[in-house]
């Protein structure tokens, strides 16, 4: 028996001082083993909370919606995730409520994939408001703590979204978070379509599709801001709320084809697409533009009617904060309002999907992120 490099061997050293020493030894080899084991128990619970702890500092988990394939609303999944980190130049926001845009729907269902494809799983949303948690390295416009709003790259139906400092500006205290998350994609777009491609001057008639929607209810309000003279198509329901926006002439699209009740407009922003933009070609007067939100309309057909006729375009990186305080001011001031659809829990993102897929309402559809 070799221990401890003892040699202990019978008849050697006697029975007596063999079975003495066999005991000593076996209460020795027991001692030993209780104090590695607990040693290694010790040393195991140390690994664990450091190992918790650096979990815990790293990645805290959130909550977010992701999209693992397309497919319908079904596919908009309630998960813990990873919090993200702010990247250079980048902010990490407390996100409180989303605007939930048409194009999110869109996406979902893969009817963009041919030129946009997603990269799975992906967090839908981009407008969103919210209060700075983090900045990143190189950040020097936000700080922690501040009420900002705008446009994130990197998914904003979650607690949590990063957001380039470019896109990002602050929320004054009288817009609420829900109402701020409107602009970006709503009046943003108006705006540059309006002002931007269309070059819309005081005085000049403009004629707008989707009056009611998210962004037509601001396309509205700015071309009447600018002394524009405003026309608006809109289903019987919304006829009156916008006039209320400042419409001069309201179509109702439902019982009155537009180009029978308008003609010989500077500008028309179509925000439909399909027929209502072949349509819409024939009212715009000579000379004239066209601006549509969803196709690239046929210019072969703006020649022979002697217009200018284009998608809209987006300068980047879009939105800029210089935009975004721009109309946050006018919204301030009390110039331009803002109209909320239906709000739904982060949980309900399906629910919200499914109504923008109808294509009619009034005003922006919203997740409040608590
Ligand atoms: N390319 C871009 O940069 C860009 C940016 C933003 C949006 N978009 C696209 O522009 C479209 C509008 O966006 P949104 O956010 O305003 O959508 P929205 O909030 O869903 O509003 C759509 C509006 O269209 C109205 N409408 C439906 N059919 C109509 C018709 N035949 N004639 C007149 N109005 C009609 C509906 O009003 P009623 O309830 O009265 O029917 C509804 O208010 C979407 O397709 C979106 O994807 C493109």
């Amino acid at each position: 028996m070799r221990q401890r490099g003892i040699l202990f061997s019978y008849p050697k050293h006697g029975a007596n001082v063999f079975e003495q020493m066999k005991k000593k030894l076996n209460v020795f080899i027991q001692t030993e083993k209780r104090l590695v084991f607990q040693t290694e128990k010790k040393k195991l619970n140390v690994c664990i909370q450091a190992e918790k702890r650096s979990v815990f500092m790293v990645r805290r988990s959130i909550q977010a919606i992701r999209v693992h394939q397309y497919g319908g609303p079904e596919q908009l999944k309630l998960e813990q995730i990873p919090c993200p980190e702010p990247q250079v130049d980048e902010v990490l926001v407390r996100v409180h409520a989303t605007g939930v845009l048409p194009a999110e729907w869109k996406v979902r269902q893969g009817l963009f994939q041919r030129f946009r494809p997603a990269s799975f799983p992906y967090i839908p949303g981009s407008a969103f408001a919210g209060i700075v948690e983090e900045v990143g390295p190189g950040v020097t416009t936000f700080q922690k703590g501040q009420e900002v709003f705008g446009r994130s790259n990197n998914g904003a139906y979650a607690e949590y979204t990063t957001v380039s400092e470019e896109t990002l500006a602050l929320k004054p205290a009288s817009l609420s978070y829900a109402e701020a998350a409107t602009i970006s994609g709503g009046a943003t777009v108006a705006w540059t379509a309006l002002f931007e491609d269309g070059a819309l001057q005081a005085g000049q008639r403009v004629l707008i599709h989707g009056a009611a929607g998210g962004v037509g209810l601001f396309a509205v309000q700015f071309a009447r801001w600018k002394g524009a003279r405003v026309i608006g198509t809109a289903s019987t329901a919304n006829v009156e709320f916008v006039r209320s926006l400042g419409a001069e002439t309201v179509i109702d699209y439902t019982s009155t084809p537009f180009e029978q009740a308008v003609q010989d407009v500077d500008l028309v922003l179509d925000t439909i697409g399909g027929e209502t933009l072949q349509r819409s070609m024939q009212v715009v007067k000579r000379g004239g533009m066209l601006v549509s939100l969803l196709e690239q309309p046929s210019q072969e057909k703006a020649r022979e009617l002697d217009i200018r006729a284009m998608k809209n375009t987006a300068a980047l990186p879009f939105p800029s904060t210089t935009l975004l305080q721009t109309i946050a001011q006018l919204i301030e001031k009390g110039l331009v309002k803002v109209t909320i659809a239906q709000t739904f829990a982060l949980h309900e993102a399906n629910l919200a999907h499914e109504l923008s897929q109808s294509g009619h309402g009034r005003g922006r559809i919203v997740l409040l992120i608590s």
